[in-house]
C-alpha cells in the first residue's frame, strides 16, 4: 500500500513532497484559474499530501471554504487559513455526498487506488452540476517507450514494481476516457512532462529532486525486490542528478473536466 512504502513519517517526505508541488502546482493553478470559480467556491483536494494546493486555494480565494483529505496529514504544511480545514479520510471508502463541491482536485492519488472508477463516480456526484474536477495522474508509458535503451529499460523496470504494488502508473493515459464514460463533459486533457535538469527553480529541477528522493527511498524495495540490479538504479540517479543531463521525465496526464 501507498502509505506502507511512502509514509509521512519518512525523514525525507515533506521536501518531497515540496518538491512534487514544485514541479506541478504551476500547471494545476493554471487550469483551475481557466475555471473561474465563483468566489465563495467550496473546495476539495484529496490526496492533499503537504496541501500546496489546498493551501493555495484557501489563500487565493478568501471567501471560500477548502477542505484537505488524506489518510494521513503528518506533512501538512501549518498554517492560519480560517477557510481551510483538515478531514482524515480514505478515499477508497469515504462518502464526499452529493452536489457538495464547485471544485475537486486531487493528484497522484487514484492510480494507488483499486477501485477507481468507484471513485471517479463518488467525485462526480459530490460535485454541484457545472463543478469541476482537475486531476493529475501518471501517465509513465511513453518514458517507458524511449528515448533511449537505457531509459527505456530503467522505467520499464520501475513500472513492473509499481505493477507489484498494484499501483497503475499507465494510469493517465485512460483517464479522459474514463472522465467521459462516467459523464463528466468539457474534458481538457494535456499531457505534461518536465525535462528533468537539477538545476534552477523550475519544474524540470523540481521533478528531478522529487525523483532523486523517490527513487532513493525506494531503493532497497528496488534492488532486494529483484527489480532493478544495483548498478542500473546507481547510473539513473547519476543522470537525474547531474547538472548537465537534461533528461525525459516520465509524464503526467492533467485533466480538467465539468461533472
Ligand atoms: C503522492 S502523494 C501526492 C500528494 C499531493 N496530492 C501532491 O501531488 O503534492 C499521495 C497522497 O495521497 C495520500 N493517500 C494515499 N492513499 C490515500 C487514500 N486511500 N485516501 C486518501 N489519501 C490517500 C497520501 O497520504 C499522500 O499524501
Amino acid at each position: 500500500m501507498y502509505e506502507d512504502l511512502l509514509p509521512h513519517t519518512l525523514p525525507t517526505e515533506t521536501e518531497r513532497l515540496d518538491a512534487m508541488g514544485r514541479a506541478h502546482d504551476p500547471d494545476a493553478r493554471a487550469a483551475i484559474k481557466r475555471l473561474c470559480l465563483p468566489a465563495d467556491a467550496t473546495c476539495l483536494d484529496i490526496g492533499s499530501g503537504r496541501g500546496t494546493m489546498a493551501i493555495w486555494l484557501a489563500e487565493t480565494m478568501p471567501g471560500s471554504t477548502v477542505v484537505a483529505g488524506d489518510l494521513d496529514h503528518k506533512s501538512f504544511k501549518p498554517n492560519e487559513l480560517p477557510n481551510l480545514r483538515l478531514e482524515e479520510m480514505d478515499a477508497n471508502t469515504v462518502d464526499l455526498g452529493e452536489a457538495v463541491y464547485d471544485l475537486i482536485h486531487c493528484r497522484a492519488l487514484l492510480c494507488f487506488l483499486p477501485a477507481k472508477m468507484a471513485v471517479l463516480q463518488r467525485i462526480k456526484r459530490a460535485l454541484k452540476p457545472g463543478g469541476a474536477l482537475v486531476v493529475t495522474e501518471m501517465d509513465f508509458g511513453r518514458i517507458a517507450a524511449g528515448p533511449n535503451g537505457f531509459w527505456s529499460t530503467f522505467w520499464t523496470a520501475y513500472l513492473e514494481f509499481a505493477d507489484a504494488q498494484e499501483w497503475d502508473f499507465r494510469f493517465g493515459a485512460r483517464l479522459p476516457r474514463l472522465l467521459a464514460q462516467a459523464g463528466f463533459t468539457d474534458i481538457d486533457a494535456r499531457h505534461i512532462a518536465p525535462i528533468l535538469n537539477v538545476e534552477g527553480e523550475t519544474a524540470g529541477a523540481a521533478e528531478a529532486k522529487t525523483w532523486s528522493l523517490t527513487l532513493a527511498t525506494l531503493a532497497p524495495k528496488l534492488i532486494e525486490g529483484g527489480f532493478l540490479p544495483e548498478p542500473m538504479l546507481r547510473d539513473a540517479l547519476a543522470m537525474i542528478r547531474n547538472p548537465n543531463s537534461w533528461t525525459a521525465g516520465p509524464g503526467f496526464m492533467m485533466v480538467a473536466a465539468r461533472a
